[in-house]
């Protein structure tokens, strides 16, 4: 491939687009931030997403424009991003939070000692907010006492450093918040990041909408003849499941595929071939969503792509 294909890919990989769940979540957040900075008050927040939904491409997002200044004396970090490590205790949760806040003893002292130390860094770096993304990991390990702890730290924590916070997980990490009553009434503030939660827009028009901008970004022009907007639509929702991710693969997939056959255009041909290469091998014919023949039902049964992650390892299946 040559070096301006790659590159292509490389652009469009990189390209952040303002679909609205991600935009009405960028701005929820923003305003907590605001509303921080004009009068001190602390207000949390809970993002959900499945998987792929763009939950830590927001916390870049949101980097990014509160970049961490470098002074003399010490950074200035108005947004932290935090990601929580998988089955951590208290004390692997304290330790992540300090190595992000650039401790170079991160896993010195006891939980007491770490908890005072993250209060006095968050305060001396001027940090103004903070994302925990994967936070459904807070409950990945032990038992319901276990998470009533983890949770409770967390709350106390919260309350310690009063600024405001957002965790960012997959929907169960709302179980957590089932354990423990002070941090659900903290995080009752929650926004999903799934399309089809419009009150004008059909989410078989949000997918589509989505899949334009995307289309718009790269030089090869995108077909769906010989299927009308609304039926592509339809069949968009069911290839990415409603989820960023996958048309954004799908359409990554159809680029190189273009790249390497030299197609002047990207059609659902292609687009079949790369569902069926980049997001399921066994999607043939009824079972392809841009296949002719194909059923018309979100493939979230047993096997097959967008299987929940709550089923998931629990032996349970799903039928459409
Ligand atoms: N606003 C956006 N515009 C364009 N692409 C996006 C956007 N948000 C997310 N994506 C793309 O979707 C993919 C998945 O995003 P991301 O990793 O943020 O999802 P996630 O919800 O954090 O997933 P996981 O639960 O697996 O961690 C990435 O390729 C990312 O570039
Ligand atoms: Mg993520």
């Amino acid at each position: 491939m040559s070096v301006a294909a790659t590159e292509q890919l490389r652009a469009f990989e990189e390209q952040y687009i303002p679909f609205p769940p991600f935009v009405a979540a960028k701005e929820a957040i923003e305003s907590n931030l605001n509303l921080f900075r004009e009068s001190g008050l602390a207000r949390h927040m809970l993002v959900l997403g499945e998987a792929g939904t763009g939950k830590s491409s927001l916390c870049r997002w949101l980097l990014a424009q509160h970049p961490v200044a470098h002074l003399p004396e010490r950074d200035h970090i108005s947004v932290l991003v935090v990601t929580i490590p998988p089955a951590a205790t208290v004390g692997g949760n304290a330790e992540s939070i300090l190595r992000s806040l650039g401790d170079p003893d991160w896993g010195r002292g006891t939980i007491t000692n770490k908890t005072a130390r993250i209060v006095t860094l968050i305060k001396g770096c001027g940090v103004e907010l903070i994302l925990f993304d994967e936070a459904q990991h807070l409950q990945d390990r032990g038992d319901v006492r276990m998470h009533y702890m983890v949770a409770d730290w967390f709350k106390h924590l919260i309350d310690e450093i009063s600024i405001p916070t957002v965790m960012l997980g997959l929907p169960r990490l709302e179980q957590l918040l089932q354990t423990n009553e002070q941090l659900r009434r903290r995080f009752s503030r929650r926004i999903k990041l799934a399309l089809g939660q419009s009150d004008t827009d059909s989410v078989e028009t949000e997918c589509l909408q989505l899949f334009l901008s995307l289309a718009s970004l790269i030089h090869t022009p995108v077909t769906a003849s010989p299927y009308a907007p609304q039926e592509m639509g339809m069949r968009l929702y069911y290839a990415s499941d409603g989820r960023v991710a996958y048309i954004k693969k799908l359409l990554f997939a159809a680029m190189q595929l273009s790249m390497e056959l030299d197609y002047e255009t990207i059609d659902t041909e292609v687009l079949e071939r790369a569902f069926r290469e980049e997001i399921w091998v066994h999607a043939e014919g009824k079972l392809n969503p841009f296949h002719q023949d194909f059923e018309f039902r979100r493939l979230d049964r047993g096997g097959e792509p967008f299987q929940l992650s709550d089923t998931l390892g629990h032996g349970r299946t799903r039928r459409g």
